[in-house]
């Protein structure tokens, strides 16, 4: 009996130590299109974005308004008084154009893989139709 007892604790303990914490409240989605929402004209092609091949990268980095808990309009991008104005380029509009190809924000795509290019790491494309593949 005190034998199960202490196997019994000790697998509770395991779980707590081990399983508990790589239970992600919520999980990156599989590869995806980025394509532009509703109110938003498209001149491009949508833009296949992986969540698995930036996975060294923290949620919070890219998902900067997220609380980190539970999915909701804090994780997209466009989303109303976040990069929701589609008509203007500049940064500091909350222009959507900016939440992609600002290069002085490192969580924008074309920041970082730019900011990392330089620094001689490995990393994304940054030219135009490396990521917007153009239309036939
Ligand atoms: C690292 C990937 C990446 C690179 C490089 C990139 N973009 Fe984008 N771009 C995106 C993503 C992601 C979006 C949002 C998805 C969408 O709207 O298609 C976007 C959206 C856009 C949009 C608004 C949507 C549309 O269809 O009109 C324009 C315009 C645009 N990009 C132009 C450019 C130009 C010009 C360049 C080169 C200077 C460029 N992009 C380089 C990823 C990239
Ligand atoms: C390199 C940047 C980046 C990283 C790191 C990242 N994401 Fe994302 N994620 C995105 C982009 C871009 C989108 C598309 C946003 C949009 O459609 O406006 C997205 C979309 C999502 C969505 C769908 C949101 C919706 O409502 O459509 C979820 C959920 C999500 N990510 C979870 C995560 C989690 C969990 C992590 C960490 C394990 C993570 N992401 C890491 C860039 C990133
Ligand atoms: C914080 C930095 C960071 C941000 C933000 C970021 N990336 Fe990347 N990206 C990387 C790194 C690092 C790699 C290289 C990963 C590797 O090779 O293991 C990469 C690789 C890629 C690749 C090449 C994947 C392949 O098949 O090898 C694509 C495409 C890409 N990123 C698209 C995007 C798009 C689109 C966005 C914006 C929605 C984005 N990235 C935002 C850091 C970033």
């Amino acid at each position: 009996m005190r034998k199960l007892v202490i196997v019994t604790l000790t697998c509770a303990a395991l779980v707590l130590a081990f399983v508990l914490p790589s239970l992600h409240a919520v999980d990156a989605p599989a590869d995806m299109q980025i394509q532009v929402p509703a109110g938003g004209k498209a001149t491009k092609a949508p833009v296949a974005f992986s969540h698995a091949k930036h996975k060294a990268t923290e949620c919070t980095k890219c998902h900067h308004k997220w609380d980190g808990k539970t999915a909701g309009a804090d994780m997209k991008c466009s989303s109303k008084g976040c990069h929701d104005n589609m008509v203007s380029k500049k940064a500091g509009e909350n222009s959507y154009y900016s939440a992609y190809h600002d290069m002085k924000a490192e969580n924008s795509c074309l920041g970082c893989h730019k900011a990392m290019k330089k620094a001689g790491k490995p990393t994304g494309p940054n030219a135009c139709n490396d990521c917007h593949p153009v239309k036939k």
